[in-house]
């Protein structure tokens, strides 16, 4: 059988390693039949978790997941996020519904706090707790949070109910790596990684074409794109979210989840790409 790479939730909520980031998906009127049947062929292939945003196009990317997900609701995990200055318990209530309305749905399965802005964390707690309770999210978590911001978060009431952070991590960038993610693992409280592909740019095409990278990924048979990934992955303690218009990528990316790379692979990566050996501040984008 084969193995994939999966991620637990602090609820015991299983998920597998790889799902789907939607930004600026759905900005392009021309592009909206390509992009919808990427996302349904990535659900088909396994990756059911979708991330999407209210500030995401402003709407728009959550408008095309809403028909991209049509009569398939049910396999998928739907992740939103809500702006920061939408945070407090009234206007996060009026967002998440609004949210609601552009994906088609009653609920979703992970609401998080984009970043953190100005409103304390007690009061959006408090709004994600409500929300809990009307049925309109099944959980929540946060995004952006530096280990600073968790250990505030954890103090709050409630605080503890939070389920996932999601933070930029690739290879080329794996500052998180020296107390974010030990802090996590202490806790069982996931990460999910955003622009684990890096983008694109001149960061990107540094990865992709490192001797060592293309060198590994040869030896597994895989893209170096796939590499990229399943090396994000690794851990079971991260998930990733390459966001992908194309069906031929969202394939690629899909057959990722079933590389395990060695401990062998893993240094020769290292040399190439050493975490740092002190606290960075957080990447983000
Ligand atoms: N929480 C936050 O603050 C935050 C911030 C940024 C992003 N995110 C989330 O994370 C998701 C992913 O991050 P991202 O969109 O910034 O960047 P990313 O996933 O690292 O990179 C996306 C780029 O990679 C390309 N790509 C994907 N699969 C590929 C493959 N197999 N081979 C070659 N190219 C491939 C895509 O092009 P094609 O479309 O042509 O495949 C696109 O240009 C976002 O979409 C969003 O859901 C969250």
């Amino acid at each position: 059988m084969i193995k994939r790479q999966t991620v637990k939730l602090p609820d015991g909520t299983v998920l597998p390693a790889i799902g789907q980031g939607t930004w600026h998906i759905g900005d392009d009127p021309s592009k909206r039949n390509t992009e919808i049947a990427a996302l349904r062929r990535g659900v088909e292939l396994g990756m059911h978790v979708i991330d999407t945003a209210e500030m995401y196009g402003e709407g728009l990317s959550e408008e095309l997941v809403g028909e991209a997900i049509h009569g398939i609701r049910d396999e998928v995990f739907l992740v939103s996020k809500v702006y920061p200055h939408n945070a407090g318990k009234n206007r996060m209530i009026t967002s998440c519904e609004q949210s609601l309305r552009r994906l088609k749905t009653d609920h979703l399965d992970l609401y998080l706090l984009h970043w953190r802005g100005d409103i304390p964390l007690a009061e959006t707690v408090e709004g994600m707790e409500r929300l809990v309770e009307d049925g309109k999210i099944a959980r929540w978590g946060v995004s952006n949070f530096d280990t600073k911001d968790m250990e505030e978060l954890l103090r709050v009431k409630n605080g503890d109910h939070c389920m996932v952070n999601q933070v930029l991590y690739h290879l080329g960038s794996r500052g998180i790596e020296v107390d974010l993610m030990p802090w996590h693992k202490e806790r069982n409280i996931p990460l999910m990684a955003y622009s684990p592909l890096a983008q694109g740019g001149s960061l990107r095409k540094e990865l992709v074409q490192n001797e060592i990278v293309t060198k590994v990924a040869a030896k597994h048979n895989i893209s170096p794109f796939q590499l990229l990934l399943a090396w994000c992955v690794r851990s079971g303690q991260v998930l990733a979210l390459p966001k992908s218009s194309s069906e031929k990528h969202v394939k690629e990316n899909a057959a990722a989840y079933e590389v395990m790379l060695t401990k062998e692979d893993l240094e020769q990566l290292d040399h190439a790409f050493p975490a740092p050996s002190n606290k960075v501040p957080l990447d983000i984008i």
